[in-house]
């Protein structure tokens, strides 16, 4: 017999990767990423300021690149690998002393947003410029003005990278 994969609500079971860990969920077609990571699963680093995909405070990494969860269904995400901030720490990936460092976040919220969108760039390019780490966060929007600081920030965590000492 072959098992239903979606029931007359239309939620549907669907199987993804989060931070190495693999979650068999039952999601609802209206969910969106975000809330799934944070409303459902608890994983509350990621946030959502705007909803609408123009501010990045929400992004996480999918299949290695940087995404807006505001903006993407949890019913899509059958077979993804997702990183959240959580996964940071766990790792002990530099961005976290960096961002700590050079005082990168005054309230923080868009923070998970600007580090996720740095990781992504570091995965790709361990040892940015200032023009490439520039262009990489641009559609990341912090309303407390603390642009310059995620500059060092990542700078500083590339030279860790660079040096292997992750
Ligand atoms: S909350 Fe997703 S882009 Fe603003
Ligand atoms: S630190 Fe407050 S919005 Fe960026």
């Amino acid at each position: 017999m072959i098992q239903k994969q979606q029931d007359d609500g239309g939620n549907k079971k669907v199987t993804m990767k989060i931070n190495n860990q693999e979650y068999n969920l039952v999601i609802e077609p209206h969910w969106t990423l975000r809330e799934l990571i944070h409303d459902k699963l608890g994983l509350t680093g990621t946030k959502e300021m705007c909803d609408k995909g123009a501010c990045g405070s929400c992004t996480v990494i999918m299949d290695g690149r940087p995404i807006l969860s505001c903006m993407a269904l949890a019913i899509e995400c059958e077979g993804r690998e997702i990183e959240t901030v959580e996964n940071l720490e766990v790792v002990g990936h530099p961005l976290v002393d960096a961002y700590a460092n050079n005082h990168a976040m005054q309230c923080g919220y868009c923070t998970p947003g600007f580090v996720m969108t740095a990781k992504a760039l570091l995965d790709k390019n361990p040892n940015p410029d200032e023009e490439d780490i520039k262009d990489a966060l641009e559609g990341n929007i912090c309303r407390c003005g603390t642009y310059p600081a995620h500059i060092g920030a990542v700078l500083e965590a590339g030279r860790k990278l660079e040096g292997g000492k992750k």
